[in-house]
């Protein structure tokens, strides 16, 4: 009888490693590496997939998926200015349900009944990959060895390793916890679990210290066509690209990061360290657009929805109806957002100096003071007369109430013993 397969997400790391042999082992599966590229750091997909292999793999898929993750996600999050708790731009939520979607199509191409993956159980990506693997394919089983095995600590799952011959690097003492991809880099765990500690300058590789940035600043215009980041400096650019080449800029004077605690899904707080630099600069030169460019309202109602959206991706409802009616909005709110946004970076700051767009609902004839003023200043008292009417009634009573209120506690001084009668003439009104 041949035997069930699985498709494993793979990140050549020890803990996914272990992974493979515990799947085989433990659970008798035949294992399917499947190795994602969204961008992140790594020295080589293909020496990895040789890694999978080496450890019996019966199959290794490598998928470039940089491309779909730069136009199908961050798009959206930049449509929708995603920002968890108004800080986290969502840079490990929006990768996971691209992955599992990956997962979902490969398992379908080899007949795998199992989906794996190595998140622990304590965070939040176990939330994500298995809420989007149920909702692209409820039928597919989901196995987490990380959060059923009993290797405990390290020195357990090393042990585990080296007796199933998986390569155990040299420097096993892994400070952090790091999760990156095109949009930017997660780091947690070691120093960084006590709040009060200043994060160490070696957590950061894509931005330089502030105080080291150059001391000249550096200017960037970021194009826009339909909400869309299209070129920089007139340069047109797959999305992909420009984030890249954005993330070198802003990173070289040291603009992208955050330190903050967050509250994560599984209902504890972390404290948490990123790097976003195009992120980070891409949302502001964004948000400065579409000041210039919507309607009050629909901007106003837009931002309340943008943290639906944020809260929906965070906690893993990527393919939510929710989610996906939301991002119908923001897709129409989009439409008419083509422009220009000058940003200037400047040791550790990005300040939005310039916007411009053909769309844009600025009117200088309205906002001017100088003498060709469009705007009928006049008019303003009607205006100011009606909206405030239904405070001006109110107020008014309110005077009267008082008034009369404090009139009956006079009269209560004096008439003494005839508290009742008076007391029911002043609230009477
Ligand atoms: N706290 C962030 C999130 O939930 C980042 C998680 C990063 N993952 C990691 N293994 N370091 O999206």
């Amino acid at each position: 009888m041949s035997k069930e397969k699985v498709v494993l997400a793979y990140s050549g790391g020890l803990d996914t490693s272990v992974c493979i042999k515990w799947l085989q082992n433990e659970l008798g599966l035949d294992v399917i590496a499947m190795l994602g590229n969204v961008g992140q750091e790594h020295d080589g997909l293909e020496k990895i997939a040789d890694k999978a292999r080496s450890l019996g793999c019966i199959a290794v898929e490598v998928v470039d998926m940089t491309d779909e993750f730069a136009d199908e996600y961050l798009t959206r999050a930049i449509a929708a200015n995603a920002m968890y708790e108004n800080k986290y731009p969502l840079l490990s939520a929006l990768s996971r349900p691209l992955i599992s979607a990956h997962l979902v199509d490969v398992a379908h191409k080899y007949g795998a009944t199992c989906v794996a993956h190595g998140c622990t159980g304590k965070g939040n990506d176990q939330v994500r990959f298995e809420t989007s693997i149920a909702t692209l394919d409820p039928s597919l089983k989901v196995l987490a060895p990380v959060r059923e095995w009993d290797l405990g600590m390290r020195p357990d799952e090393i042990a585990y390793a080296k007796a199933h011959g998986v390569p155990v690097a040299q420097s096993i003492e892994k400070p952090y916890s790091i999760d990156d991809n095109l949009w930017g880099r997660a780091i947690e765990a070691g120093v960084l679990e006590d709040p009060w500690n200043e994060p160490p300058a070696d957590i950061w590789t894509m931005t330089v210290d502030p105080a080291l940035a150059p001391d000249e600043a550096a200017y960037v215009e970021i194009g826009f066509t339909a909400g869309v980041p299209t070129s920089l400096d007139g340069e047109r650019l797959s999305v992909a690209e420009l984030v890249a080449k954005l993330n070198v800029i802003a990173g070289a004077n040291g603009y992208g990061r955050i330190d903050m605690i967050e509250n994560r899904y599984v209902g504890l707080k972390s404290r948490e360290c990123y790097e976003v630099p195009a992120g980070l600069a891409l949302i502001a030169a964004h948000k400065a657009l579409e000041d210039l460019c919507l309607e009050r309202d629909v901007l106003h109602y837009k931002l309340s929805l943008e943290q639906t959206w944020a809260d929906q991706v965070y906690n893993g409802r990527w393919f939510s109806p929710l989610k996906e009616a939301l991002d119908a909005f923001m897709a129409d709110t989009q439409a008419a957002l083509t422009g220009v946004v000058k940003l200037k970076f400047y040791k550790g700051s990005c300040v939005v100096v310039g916007r411009k767009s053909a769309a844009a609902l600025y009117d200088q004839s309205l906002a001017t003071y100088d003498n060709d003023d469009a705007f009928d200043q006049k008019a303003a008292k009607g205006f100011i007369d009606i909206q405030g009417l239904s405070l001006k009634t109110w107020a008014t009573k309110k005077a009267e109430v008082a008034s009369a209120t404090a009139a009956a506690a006079l009269k209560l001084d004096v008439v003494m013993g005839s508290a009742e009668p008076v007391l029911a003439d002043a609230v009477n009104y």
